[in-house]
């Protein structure tokens, strides 16, 4: 038995990126009977750059509708808030001391954060330790994210191993598991899909505005009557994750072709996405009309969640000479 462990941070309302890297991946693996599985909400992550409280309560229902959405079943898996087991942070500090500060200093992340951000706090330097925490705290084997999660996955191991050397054997070492196939969805401008980068496409928009959102999609400015080149195209890169073989494979003899606009391209990715989400757009909606049911659901996962935290916890103190 395997046990599989990922967060999505509850700073917007899961993304194409974040569905297709890491919930839809994670949700197989859970639903898979040789596994177990913990999926939560990273709310305590969502700290470091949402300052407010009503926005940081509404986008974590926001994930947990998207999590049930695309089929977490609460029953197989330990679906709960991060902020929920505040044991987490008791171990995030005793990572924080077998964290090596030039490792922390040059993660990605923080340096890009460091060149964008103009207010730049302390959660946003040990982001990563917390995230080692929220993985290791539950022994967790697997983790399904997207490619710009690898490096903190890696800092994760570091951080575990560090520790076990120190100490002796206490944590599973646990290892990144990246989809080739979605390992980064590009956003409607082309870079990464990003809610720091505001080119997020937000599925669960209604049709109208995601429609708006579809049509912005930054293109070149080729004539329609002239063949275009699929390969360069956000339009078509979007929409080779989401159609089928055989619609993709049209789309690309249209582009090759000539006589084809980038608007109706935008208008064949817009149905499809309608088409292929309609289940999940419908099922979000009506969860984030019944947030207390998502409330109960929350609850009973955290209550089964802080049962094997503690046990961790335990351990640790024990290794560490309080106990
Ligand atoms: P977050 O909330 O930024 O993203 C959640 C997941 O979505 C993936 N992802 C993408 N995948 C493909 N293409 C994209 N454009 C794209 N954008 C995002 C991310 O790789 C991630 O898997 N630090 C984490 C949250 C977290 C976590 C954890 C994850 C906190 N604790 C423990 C795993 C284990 C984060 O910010 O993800």
């Amino acid at each position: 038995m395997a046990r599989i462990l990922t967060g999505i941070q509850s700073t917007g309302i899961p993304h194409l990126g974040n569905i297709l890297g890491a919930i839809k991946p994670a949700i197989e693996m859970a639903n898979n009977p040789n596994n177990d599985a913990f999926l939560f909400i990273a709310d305590l992550h969502s700290l470091t750059t949402i300052f407010d409280p009503n926005i940081r309560k509404e986008h974590t229902y926001g994930v947990a509708a998207a999590w049930l959405a695309f089929g977490l079943d609460p029953e197989k898996t330990v679906f709960y808030r991060q902020s929920d087991v505040t044991e987490v942070c008791e171990l995030t500090w005793d990572l924080c001391c077998s964290a090596p500060y030039p490792m922390l200093a040059n993660a990605t992340s923080f340096k890009d954060k460091l060149d964008r951000l103009s207010d730049v706090n302390g959660g946003i330097f040990i982001y990563p330790v917390l995230m080692a925490a929220d993985i290791i705290l539950y022994d967790a084997n697997f983790v399904p994210v997207g490619k710009d999660q690898q490096q903190h996955l890696e800092m994760t191991r570091d951080i575990a191993s560090t520790f076990n050397n120190r100490y002796g054997e206490t944590f599973v070492i646990p290892e990144a598991k990246v989809d080739e196939q979605v390992m980064i969805i590009p956003g409607i401008d082309g870079q990464k899909m990003s809610k720091s980068y505001n080119n997020t496409v937000n599925i669960f928009l209604p049709d109208k505005e995601l429609r708006k959102v579809i049509m912005k999609i930054i293109t070149d400015a080729t004539p329609v009557e002239q063949p275009k080149n699929p390969d360069t195209c956000n339009v078509f890169k979007l929409y080779s994750y989401v159609a089928t073989t055989d619609k993709i494979e049209e789309m690309r003899q249209n582009y090759l072709r000539g006589g084809y606009g980038y608007g109706q391209a935008k208008e064949a990715l817009y149905q499809t996405l309608v088409e292929k989400f309609s289940k999940e757009r419908e099922l979000y909606a009506n969860y984030m009309n019944n947030k207390e049911e998502l409330d109960k659901k929350l609850k009973i996962g955290a209550d089964k969640a802080r049962v094997v935290a503690q046990e961790t916890l335990k351990r640790v103190r024990t290794k560490l000479g309080f106990k």
